[in-house]
């Protein structure tokens, strides 16, 4: 089986910190995010691995490599614009050459190993398994209704939600999608949606089952699911890096990066991104802050960073 990552997303929630590092190459608990999608990936036995990109290539390509340094080999395939998942994995049909592979968004993060669906979905015969996962708010997210372990039916982001399973950002395929991919119509919201590619596959009689996964999943795009996430990877103890300097007050859920020198009155639930040189004179709660950042007062709710680029 093969992976294929999408990473070509612009990271538009979590700007500016963004603008300088994508969000695929975000430090999440000092550690890069995608490792910990490659983490779950090797743990399936998959090492051929095509990352979708976007105008982040080059960076990408720069932080990555061949990936032999991390024990995989990446091939890495270049969306023209983020017109939505099912245009982004259309790039990678070439790559998977009518394999299975297994789907992974790469803002994803799940606490434990996902082997058991990857064989599920190979002894099911199934054109589609989707990892699922029960919500209190499903409008966020793709829907699924399901009768037994089936899909019957999926809604991107509906209003009025009929259920309350979440499509979670890992689907194994196999080469019946690529039928479909070009059939498609844009959504709503002018995107091409790997739901509605799925809902294609059920219109047509193929089989698509849905597995729940009952571990922690993180998407971790927005600033309060970038630090819930990074709390969760952290435990109960504070991560600061050996080469990190603070001078102020240190409570509880705070991450200091490689290098970074953090000066302020008192510091908690907050990421400070490596190298970023911190002075604020009052405290910094509930942010994320990539240097050199200056500030008279407090900082809560915000994500800084000194260097504008893009
Ligand atoms: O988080 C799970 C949800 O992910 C599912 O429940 C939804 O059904 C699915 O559509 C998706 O919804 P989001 O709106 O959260 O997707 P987002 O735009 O955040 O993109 C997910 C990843 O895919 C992200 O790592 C960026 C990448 N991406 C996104 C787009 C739109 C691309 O590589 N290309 C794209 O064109």
């Amino acid at each position: 089986m093969k992976g294929v990552v999408l990473a070509a997303g612009k990271g538009s929630r979590l700007y500016p910190v963004t603008h300088i590092t994508p969000k695929p190459l975000l430090p999440m608990a000092n550690r890069t995010t995608l490792f910990y999608v490659f983490d779950r990936m090797k743990e399936m036995g998959i090492t051929d691995i095509c990352l979708v990109v976007g105008e982040n290539e080059p960076h990408m390509k720069a932080a990555l490599g061949d990936g032999s340094a991390l024990g995989i080999n990446l091939t890495y395939v270049r969306q023209t614009e983020p017109k939505g998942l099912a245009h982004a994995v259309g790039f990678a049909e070439e790559f998977v050459a009518g394999d299975d592979f297994c789907l992974y968004l790469g803002d994803a993060v799940y606490d434990s190993n996902l082997l058991a669906y990857a064989e599920q979905f190979k002894a099911s015969g199934a054109a589609n398994l989707n990892l699922v996962q029960p919500v209190e708010d499903p409008r966020r997210y793709g829907v699924a209704n399901t009768v037994g372990d089936r899909i019957v039916k999926l809604v991107e982001k509906p209003q009025n939600p009929e259920s309350n399973l979440a499509m979670a950002g890992v689907y194994f395929f196999g080469p019946q999608l690529w039928e479909v991919l070009p059939t498609l119509p844009p959504s709503a919201r002018g995107e091409y949606e790997i739901t509605d590619a799925i809902q294609t596959l059920i219109d047509r009689g193929e089989t698509v089952i849905a597995g729940i996964y009952n571990g922690k999943w993180f998407d971790t795009g927005t600033l309060d699911s970038y630090l819930e996430t990074t709390q969760f990877l952290i435990g109960d103890k504070n991560l600061i890096a050996d080469s990190a300097k603070i001078e102020g007050k240190v409570g509880e859920k705070v991450v200091v990066g490689d290098g970074a020198s953090v000066e302020c009155e008192s510091i908690e639930d907050s990421v400070i991104l490596p190298g970023a040189q911190v002075k604020v004179s009052g405290a910094i709660r509930h942010s994320v802050i990539g240097g050199p950042v200056s500030i008279e007062g407090s900082v809560e709710n915000s994500i800084l960073h000194g260097d504008h680029k893009g």
